[in-house]
């Protein structure tokens, strides 16, 4: 086994000369994998229904030739130019209206006709004739789905999809005035026809429909996998098929449900920050692409060398040095792969300015010395490919509560669901245990430990599924934002959050959010006098606040001041063999990190390697037979000391019981078989 090394290889962009040094450099920095016609739709078909296949033909075997395997895509996230002009009625239609043209990429319409026959019959004549192909080790179907459209095509769709799930039937159609609640501001439909997507309107929109319309075009995108997925199982059964799943701040797809229908989980993945957000940012991405892959292997399909362009963002570049450490974050995590977007830097086009592995000044440069170095470190990690990281921890991850929360839930608080998601998360990483991201009606029995940051919506199962983890002896700790409304988007009435309350042993009468910048003092217990809770003495609340009373919880810490003086912000409930701790208000770092071991420690939960100074980041991989890897990495601009034996694998030193990291520096340690 070896761990997939290279990145996105875009030959047609040059002239045949140019890939002979392909060949040469690509064996220098130890690529042994390239991701092939990504966006070559134009080039392979040049009108419709006439292929060339002789440059992808030529590409292929000389991979192979190169002892490059190849992750072939298939190019429909870029139709050519012939396709727009012979069906203008598959271009994408804003929400405003405004219909698109052919000038970039990922301009269509998923749900118009005219561009799933076009991309279905492409997939199937790369299938046809690569299905056999030695080289091909991995299908890409498409890249990255996630565009939507509001246009005639997307409301027919839309339509029936809501058809499907409400009846299509006059019933059906009362069943969606009820879920909706269109009886707000008289929007109630009397016929099908009415039933429009949310499109630019005068103001605040229906957040039923929203809601519905988000879950439309994932699962919408999801059937044009699908549809390309089979064409190529057909052709080339034993092939495992992907497509790679992008991590923005934004959420089109639910991975939960896509993950089901993939091969094997790949992600994109583009730094937001190049300080200390950025190490966060790799290990939330990585978590979570384990998470979707179920605990098995995943692949990292496309990051950045250097420069990245973050969708409407300054401009940002890793600094150099970073690359082996940055990259052994995805592959501590689960990873068995470090690919790029690209290999070699575009002269012209959209994406010329894009750093690559290859970059413009050539290979006597900083960074393709690093890109080899980094090569050069892949080959001796190879035994780690296909083992596997086991957390005891999770935080909740739901698409659904994503969309209803950044949509319509609880305006005007500043309330965002990943924010929330991410706290949770890096407050698990600060104290050095690995989590996962859990669905919360997926299966919950490994873990000790769940954290519901802003688990706006959860439905009954959902709902039942955290109550037996409680009782069967989790620690579950709930956010505020959490619990408020059904599947339907519906509020649950009778005190917040409806499907929580009797599990956390409170009742939360009204929602208090803080202006920008105010924090409100905390003090333990249920107030003054009362022994000291797992809170430090001064902290403090932010963002928002409830007024709740108790109705079996213990309180943990109540507000110190304002108009909710007095009243419990932290509580705990003991509920069968666990607890179930509820948080109203945002905790500031100290309080939240302090309130998080304290739950670890009830849940019997320890860091992967104790004693970590704060910036050392520890996360094992095992394999069968007691099998173990710790990878080490210092963020921190101090040495630090890590307790360790075995063989460090990068240097081949062996060590014994610890081992020095200078700052930034990485290490990962074989271990003595734990049997032995
Ligand atoms: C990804 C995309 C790549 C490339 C890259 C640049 O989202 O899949 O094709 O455009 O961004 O950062």
């Amino acid at each position: 086994m070896s761990l997939w090394f290279g990145g996105d290889y875009n030959p047609e962009q040059w002239d045949e000369p140019v890939w002979a040094e392909d060949d040469a450099l690509m064996r220098a920095a130890g690529v042994n994998t390239a991701t092939v016609g990504v966006f070559s739709w134009a080039r392979l078909e040049p009108a419709e229904g006439e292929y060339d296949f002789g440059w992808l033909d030529g590409t292929l075997d000389r991979l192979a030739a190169n002892q490059v395997r190849v992750i072939l895509a298939t190019p429909t996230a870029s139709p050519p130019p012939w396709f727009t002009l012979a069906y203008p009625d598959a271009m994408p239609v804003t929400r405003d209206g405004v219909r698109l043209t052919h000038g970039s990429r990922d301009t269509y319409c998923a749900a118009a006709p005219s561009y799933r026959v076009a991309a279905r019959r492409m997939a199937a004549a790369l299938a046809a004739r690569y299905g056999q192909h030695p080289a091909v080790a991995l299908w890409h179907v498409h890249n990255e789905y996630g565009t939507v459209c509001w246009c005639e095509h997307a409301a027919l769709a839309f339509r029936s999809w809501l058809q499907k799930r409400y009846g299509a039937d006059a019933d059906g159609l009362a069943q969606l005035n009820e879920t909706w609640g269109t009886a707000c501001w008289g929007q109630c439909y009397s016929a099908w026809p009415q039933v429009q997507p949310p499109r630019a309107t005068q103001w605040r929109g229906n957040p039923g429909q929203l809601l519905d319309f988000r879950r439309f075009w994932s699962d919408e995108l999801l059937a044009a996998f699908c549809e390309q997925r089979d064409e190529i199982r057909a052709a080339a059964p034993r092939v495992p098929v992907t497509t790679n799943l992008m991590l923005p701040d934004y959420q089109v797809i639910d991975p939960w449900a896509w993950r089901r229908e993939m091969d094997v989980v790949a992600v994109d993945h583009y730094l937001s920050g190049t300080g200390a957000e950025g190490h966060a940012d790799i290990a939330f991405a990585a978590d979570r692409a384990r998470s979707w892959a179920g605990g098995r292997p995943w692949l990292l399909m496309e990051q950045a060398t250097r420069l990245v362009y973050p969708p409407g963002g300054r401009v940002l570049s890793r600094p150099p040095g970073r690359m082996l450490r940055d990259s052994l974050g995805y592959l501590a995590r689960g990873s068995d792969s470090v690919l790029f977007f690209q290999w070699r830097a575009s002269r012209a086009g959209a994406e010329m300015w894009h750093s690559a592995m290859l970059p413009h000044a050539g290979p006597d440069t900083a960074a393709f010395r690093e890109v080899a170095a980094l090569g050069a470190a892949m080959a001796r990690l190879g035994e780690v490919a296909g083992s596997t990281v086991t957390a005891r921890a999770a935080v909740l991850l739901d698409a659904d509560s994503w969309w209803a929360l950044d949509s319509q839930g609880l305006r005007g608080a500043d309330l965002r669901y990943l924010d929330a998601v991410r706290r949770d998360h890096a407050a698990l990483r600060r104290s050095g245990v690995v989590c996962d991201l859990a669905h919360p009606s997926g299966d919950l029995s490994g873990y000790r430990l769940l954290l519901a940051p802003a688990l706006y919506l959860l439905t009954g199962a959902g709902a039942q599924s955290l109550r037996r983890f409680a009782a069967d002896g989790g620690v579950l700790v709930v956010s505020f934002g959490s619990g408020l409304v059904d599947a339907a988007g519906q509020v649950q009435l009778g005190g917040y959050p409806g499907a929580l309350r009797d599990l956390l042993g409170i009742r939360v009468e009204e929602f208090f959010p803080l202006p920008d910048g105010e924090v409100v003092p905390l003090s333990p217990g249920a107030g003054p006098g009362s022994p000291p809770g797992p809170l430090p003495a001064g902290a403090r609340g932010a963002t928002w606040t409830e007024l709740m009373t108790v109705t079996g919880a213990e309180v943990l810490a109540s507000y110190a001041a304002g108009p909710l003086a007095g009243y419990p912000a932290v509580t705990r409930h003991g509920v069968g063999l666990g607890s179930a701790w509820y948080l109203s208000t945002e905790l500031d770092e100290a309080a939240h990190g302090q309130l998080i071991a304290a739950a670890l420690a009830a849940a019997g939960l320890t860091p992967e390697v104790p004693g970590l100074p704060p910036g050392v980041e520890a996360v094992r991989r095992r394999a069968a037979g007691g099998r173990s890897w710790l990878f080490l990495l210092n963020h921190a601009s101090e040495p630090a000391t890590v307790p360790a034996d075995g063989t460090e694998l990068l240097s081949g030193a062996q060590v014994a019981g610890s081992l020095e990291l200078p700052p930034g520096g990485v290490a990962v340690v074989r271990e003595q078989s734990r049997s032995s």
